[in-house]
């Protein structure tokens, strides 16, 4: 049984990824805003029961790992799964966004997950699966970002301190880091008119994470496992 830690799981995404790890008969700690405020753990607490553990935390606040560190105590983790995204102003233009929606995406989507990563880091158990929710948009190479770009700048400030924490680590990292494109999903975010469903997207990218434990590889790839390039 992995332990497994999703930040991000109150909808969309991360609640199919916490519903596929306890199908799978995993452990997995689910941290929300508003856990209690989400019908769907809510659900899956009673079917569950002791296999999911939900804690309360905003994951912007500067405690965040504090709080997520007291709720784990002793408990070391397999699965690191840093999925919370926002998409950012509905404009999306460098000449009309404010100094506070600018800090609020680039916090959320770039600087939160790192920060959190780093810090949960020395609980992780050898050979774990560090993995961020990305976005294929996060490509330079490919910059399919024309629609979102302030989104697709903070995804890629994602990539970037991930690479930059994979070199800083060096030799000595013994986990995985992924960079993770879910697909184009039906979620808040995605919108209706997304091809994939959270469970398609779910049912990829789990054997993609599954895949990468033990590899200690660092690499930006698809939920069907194709690589990306950064
Ligand atoms: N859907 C797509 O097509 C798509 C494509 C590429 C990448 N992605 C990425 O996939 C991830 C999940 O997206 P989604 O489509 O599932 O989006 P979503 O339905 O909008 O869900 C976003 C999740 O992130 C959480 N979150 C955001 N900020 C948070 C914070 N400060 N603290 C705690 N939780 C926070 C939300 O919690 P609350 O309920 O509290 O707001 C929610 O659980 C994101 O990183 C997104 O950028 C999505």
């Amino acid at each position: 049984m992995l332990n497994v830690l999703l930040a991000g799981a109150s909808r969309g995404i991360g609640l199919g990824l916490v519903r596929a790890y306890l199908e799978r008969g995993d452990r997995v700690f689910a941290v929300a805003r508003d856990p209690a405020g989400s019908a769907g753990l809510t659900e899956l607490a009673a079917q569950h029961g002791a296999r999911l553990q939900l804690i309360a935390c905003d994951l912007n606040a500067p405690a965040a790992a504090t709080t997520i560190r007291a709720a784990l105590g002793e408990t070391r983790l397999d699965r690191l799964l840093l999925n919370a995204g926002v998409a950012g102003p509905a404009a999306q233009d460098v000449a009309s966004v404010s100094e506070a929606e600018i800090a609020q995406l680039f916090l959320s989507n770039a600087i939160a997950p790192l920060r959190l990563a780093r810090a949960l880091a020395a609980q992780l158990n050898t050979d774990a699966v560090v993995a961020c929710t990305s976005s294929v948009m996060a490509s330079l190479q490919l910059s399919p970002g024309a629609d979102l770009p302030l989104y697709a700048a903070s995804k890629a400030a994602l990539n970037s301190l991930l690479l930059s924490w994979a070199a800083q680590l060096g030799a000595a990292r013994d986990f995985s880091l992924l960079a993770l494109h879910p697909g184009w999903v039906q979620t808040d975010m995605g919108g209706t008119q997304a091809p994939l469903s959270v469970a398609q997207s779910v049912n990829g990218l789990v054997p993609v994470i599954e895949a990468a434990a033990g590899r200690r590889d660092c690499r930006f790839v698809d939920y069907q496992g194709q690589e990306l390039p950064w």
